[in-house]
Parts: structure tokens; C-alpha cells; sequence
């Protein structure tokens, strides 16, 4: 006999951050407890994520999500319904089968994370453990935030190749401490903006980085590296960048495109070998194209520091299990919505850890409030997180439920993992 029955499944449209519609799924599980989830979004998608199933017309340009809701209601809710709430691969499996197809685009991949994601929290309720812990009883490690503090690329209105500007406070003793540092630095970043652009160039971009109006990579640099060294914290901090080179990429002449140059995949590598010897950048995410595995291997190769697969692996376990063993990347982002159900998702961690990738849990440019990965992210001891600056509810939610776990876990709690400032 099932202990934990799944007894009604409900899902409604609500909004994300940047005014879109999204999915929310209630689980019921015995008729009174609920586990409730939200579906976020991307902007700066890969080709090869689950795909979203979105209205089309009118209303919302496009974007709402009634027929996903619809979907919920009618067809995977009524599937999982009865089922063990605490048998998430068996709920996954059959949200799969529901659809049928490979990138969930029958019944939408939002509509299916989102019950997936609902069972695992109302799992969690169900049997009174946090969610982290009941996703694994050995979850102590508390992440490194690498923190977006200048936005460029989709994720802004400017004209900044690059993504995201990051710092990452490997150095940091605790998880609160490294709040404090990208407090520090976001705030002398601030000044040094307004100072040089205006003060119209402190306006943030959908991650809470500064949007500035900066257009060489060089320049961003500079501008954070003068921030980090008036916070008084350089010694504590590294840098990152998501490139999302993707979307720098023309298949047809098979160039890149940085700062109105184009570029073969080697031209880029030399360019990113000559940016790391003038700074130092430990981390970079998407340096190439989703498909450029000549890229990602060269990079990992030669530049030494961690490479991280976003588009290019898109949390698919396929192409983690393709790729990663020949040595293309040496990390993977981790998103749960690019493949589309959570169980999938941990096969994508699994395959990661078995190939002695990184783990970066990540959120989309495009979140609400639920926090849900700060959760998941000591769940699978993953030790990084990417989810913005320290500003705007659909951010600070992630921070704040962090702090939680992070005093939940008291003297249990670690920073990063055991040998993580070595391994930067
Ligand atoms: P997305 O992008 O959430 O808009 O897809 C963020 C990223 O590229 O990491
Ligand atoms: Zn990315």
C-alpha cells in the first residue's frame, strides 16, 4: 500500500520576474499536505533544452502558458495520481511517458518539472525532512556564490558581448561571509559605474548585475577588478564569466563574432589565454558554441581553469555521457528545466561526479521567488551556485533560504566542500 498517495494534482499560470507567465504545480499527497512549485525560464537558451510549451497568439505575446496548466490538469496529474509521492523516478518515468516525445515538447517541459519539482518538495513535507536532506542525508555543503554583478549579452540592454561578469569568492571562510564580500564589492562597483558612466549606469540587468553601458570585455574587467581591490577582499576572490558564446556564434560562416571581430575558435582561445593571463579568471562558462566540441576540448586543454558546459551540455545526461569523457569541459551547469524532470537531472549530477566534473546549480535569468535550488544545491553537495546578485526578490530568495540551511546545519555545514579552494 502506497503511504504517501498522491491525491490531487493542480497547476495554475503565475508570473516570473520578467513579466511572463509561468507554471505553478500544487501535489496533494493523503488530501493535506501540499508540496508546491514554480517553474522558472531562461532567456539565453541552448538548442538543445526540453522545450517549453508556450500559447502562442495574443495574450502575453505568446508567452502564456494556459495549455501547459491544461496539461497538468488533465494529463500528467491524472497519471500520477495514486502513486508513492516518495517515488520520484517511478513519477518521473511515467511524466515521460505521458509525453512520449524527446524534448517533452507534446505536453511541455514546464508542465512536467513543474509536477516533478511539486512531488519532490510534498515528498519532503511528507515524510518532515528538508528538502536538501531528503534528497541526500550526507547534504552539508554549503555552495560558492559566483556573483553576476555586470549583465551583458541577452541579459541586459547593452552592448557587452559577454554574459556575465562574475566574482567568486572561493576564499570566503562561511557561506554568510561570502554575502558580505559580494555585498562589499557590488557596492564600491556601484560608485566606480556611476563615476565613469553616469549614474544611469547603475540600472541592473535581469540577474541584478549592473547593466552599464560597457562595451569591451577589457573595460568590464578593469571595472570590477578596481571594485574588488577597493573592497579590501581581493585576496578572497576569483573571477568568472559566462560567455554564452552560443549566441556570439554564426554557423554559416562559422565564426564568432566579440567586439565586432570575427573569430575562428582558435583566434577565441587565444584570446581567452591572453584575458586569463591578465586576470585571474578561474572559471568560464560557454567560452564556445553549444556544438563547437573542438572549442570546449581545446579549452579545457590549455587554459587550466574550470570550463563549465551550459548550452553545451544542457543538464542532458546524453551528451554528459557523449562528451564529458573525451575531456570537453571539465564542469557542468546545472539546470533542472533544460532536461525536465528532476530525476533526469540528478543523472545528469551522477554522470558529472562519475566523470570528476564541477557542479554549478543554476538558476534562470528568468525566476520567481521559489527557492527551490538553494535546496537542491546542498541536496547534491554540488559546493557552486549561480543565481545573480543580492537583489531583487527572485534572487534573494535563493540567498535567503541558504542562510536557513546554513544555520539549520550549524557546525555541520562546510563552505564549497573539502578541497575546493585547491581545486581553484
Ligand atoms: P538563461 O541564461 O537562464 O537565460 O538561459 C543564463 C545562462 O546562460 O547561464
Ligand atoms: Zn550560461
Amino acid at each position: 500500500m502506497n503511504k504517501f498517495k498522491i491525491t490531487g494534482v493542480t497547476a495554475r499560470e503565475i508570473l516570473d520576474c520578467r513579466w511572463n507567465p509561468t507554471v505553478q504545480v500544487d501535489v496533494w499527497v493523503n488530501g493535506e499536505i501540499l508540496g508546491r512549485a514554480d517553474v522558472p525560464a531562461g532567456r539565453s537558451t541552448g538548442g538543445h533544452e526540453a522545450a517549453e510549451l508556450r500559447d502562442k497568439g495574443k495574450r502575453y505575446q505568446g508567452q502564456g502558458v494556459r495549455k501547459a496548466v491544461k496539461n497538468v490538469g488533465d494529463i500528467l496529474g491524472p497519471a500520477v495520481i495514486g502513486m508513492d509521492v516518495t517515488d520520484q523516478r517511478k513519477i518521473d518515468e511515467k511524466l515521460r511517458q505521458m509525453d512520449g516525445t524527446k524534448d517533452k515538447s507534446k505536453l511541455g517541459a514546464n508542465a512536467i518539472i513543474g509536477v516533478s519539482l511539486a512531488a519532490a518538495r510534498a515528498a519532503s513535507l511528507a515524510v518532515e525532512l528538508p528538502l536538501y536532506r531528503y534528497i541526500n542525508c550526507n547534504a552539508h555543503i554549503l555552495p560558492v556564490p559566483l556573483f553576476n554583478i555586470i549583465n551583458g549579452g541577452k541579459l541586459t540592454s547593452n552592448d557587452l558581448d559577454f554574459q556575465e561578469f562574475c566574482i567568486f569568492p572561493i576564499g570566503a571562510a562561511t557561506f554568510s561571509e561570502s554575502l558580505e564580500i559580494g555585498n562589499a564589492v557590488y557596492n564600491e562597483l556601484r560608485k566606480i559605474v556611476i563615476k565613469k558612466y553616469g549614474k544611469l549606469a547603475a540600472n541592473t540587468g535581469d540577474e541584478g548585475g549592473f547593466a552599464t553601458p560597457i562595451v569591451k570585455v577589457h573595460e568590464a574587467m578593469d571595472c570590477m577588478v578596481q571594485a574588488v581591490d577597493r573592497s579590501g577582499y581581493e585576496k578572497k576572490i576569483v573571477y568568472g564569466l559566462d560567455c554564452a558564446a552560443t549566441h556570439l556564434y554564426d554557423p554559416k560562416t562559422e565564426k564568432y563574432t566579440l567586439e565586432g571581430n570575427k573569430m575562428m575558435t582558435g583566434e577565441l582561445l587565444d584570446y581567452y589565454k591572453a584575458l586569463i593571463k591578465k586576470y585571474p579568471i578561474k572559471t568560464i562558462e560557454d567560452p564556445f558554441s553549444e556544438d563547437d566540441e573542438e572549442g570546449f576540448l581545446r579549452a579545457t586543454k590549455e587554459l587550466g581553469i574550470q570550463i563549465i558546459g551550459d548550452d553545451f551540455f544542457c543538464t542532458n545526461p546524453d551528451r554528459i555521457r557523449e562528451r564529458a569523457p573525451k575531456g570537453a569541459a571539465n564542469a557542468l551547469l546545472w539546470k533542472f528545466n533544460q532536461i525536465g524532470t528532476l530525476s533526469e537531472a540528478l543523472d545528469a549530477a551522477e554522470l558529472s561526479y562519475r566523470n570528476s566534473f564541477g557542479i554549478m546549480v543554476s538558476e534562470r535569468s528568468g525566476e520567481t521567488e521559489d527557492p527551490i535550488i538553494a535546496d537542491l544545491v546542498v541536496g547534491i553537495n554540488a559546493g557552486q551556485i549561480k543565481t545573480g546578485s543580492g537583489v531583487r526578490g527572485e534572487r534573494t530568495s535563493k540567498y535567503n533560504r541558504l542562510l536557513q540551511i546554513e544555520a539549520e546545519l550549524g557546525s555541520q555545514a562546510r563552505y564549497g566542500g573539502m578541497d575546493f579552494r585547491a581545486a581553484f
